[in-house]
């Protein structure tokens, strides 16, 4: 007797889990999935997110179902921090310069929308193949919060310089105001963070372009750091004169 696989449509999905047992709050952690698969509900029309389907929580264990992103032959998925780290897959410039203009244009929509994201880091960046090339979905909304209401952080102490500089070594895309002053959540310093990644890219694909708006985007001063409106105008500028003209590199491996 032969098998067939009913016909229609499926989707491949990936199961973020949480065990709540390893949690002091268990209900907050569960609370705290159910706001961020909210969170990623109320954006997931953007192209550039994943789709979220549901959550449930099953006595000590609670996941999120959202759309797979990511190879769907090997069932494996790439962040661009992958990338960076290990040259692959390669990419050509043109790809890296769209697939910031992605991030930085699902960022600036959920701006729009009245959320903060609070975490845009390359860690944070899911890249999948879509029909003739790389494209890339911002995820991970566990520290979303929204634009009225920003949670302050803690202003740190450092001892030395050494610590301070390591703090910043070790959480480069985090906005100094942040850290150093206590300051709250805000556009600004989501500026700073997809500015600190630009910059990345900018060095990855030698575009000197980039590595300035990177620059201007990680300005000390908050107050100095750009509108993401204008940021998304310079990529595509960045990006028509990569076109005519190519001079920079594409990311490849070893
Ligand atoms: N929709 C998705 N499709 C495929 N893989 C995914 C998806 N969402 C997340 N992943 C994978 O799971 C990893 C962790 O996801 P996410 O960043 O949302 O969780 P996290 O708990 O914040 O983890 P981390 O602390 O590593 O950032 C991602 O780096 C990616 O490899
Ligand atoms: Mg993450």
């Amino acid at each position: 007797m032969s098998s067939n696989l009913l016909p229609g449509h499926y989707h491949l999905v990936a199961v973020k889990t949480a065990f709540l047992n390893n949690y002091s709050n268990p209900d907050e952690a569960w609370g705290k999935m159910v706001v961020e698969a909210r969170v990623m509900k109320f954006l997931d029309d953007l192209p550039s997110v994943p789709r979220v389907f549901g959550v449930f929580r099953q006595g000590d264990v609670c996941c999120m179902i959202q759309e797979f992103i990511g190879n769907t032959f090997t069932l494996s998925s790439t962040t661009f921090l992958d990338v960076l780290l290990t040259g692959q897959p390669s990419l050509s410039a043109l790809e890296c310069i769209s697939m910031t203009s992605e991030v930085v244009i699902a960022l600036n929509d959920m701006h729009k929308r009245g959320i903060l994201h609070n975490d845009v880091a390359a860690r944070n960046i899911l890249i999948h193949h879509a029909g003739t090339s790389y494209r890339a979905k911002l995820t991970d909304f566990g520290m979303a919060c929204r634009v009225q209401y920003p949670r302050a952080h803690r202003e740190l102490t450092f001892s030395s310089l050494d610590e301070l500089l390591q703090y910043n070594q070790d959480h480069p895309e985090v906005a100094p105001e942040k850290y150093l002053d206590g300051a709250c959540d805000s556009v600004n310093g989501d500026v700073y963070s997809i500015g600190y990644g630009i910059r990345i890219v900018g060095v990855a694909i030698r575009s000197s372009e980039m590595v300035e708006l990177g620059k201007s985007c990680t300005s000390f001063d908050a107050e100095d750091r750009p509108s993401l409106d204008w940021v998304i105008n310079i990529l595509d500028i960045i990006k028509e004169n990569e076109k005519s003209n190519p001079t920079c590199r594409g990311i490849n491996g070893p």
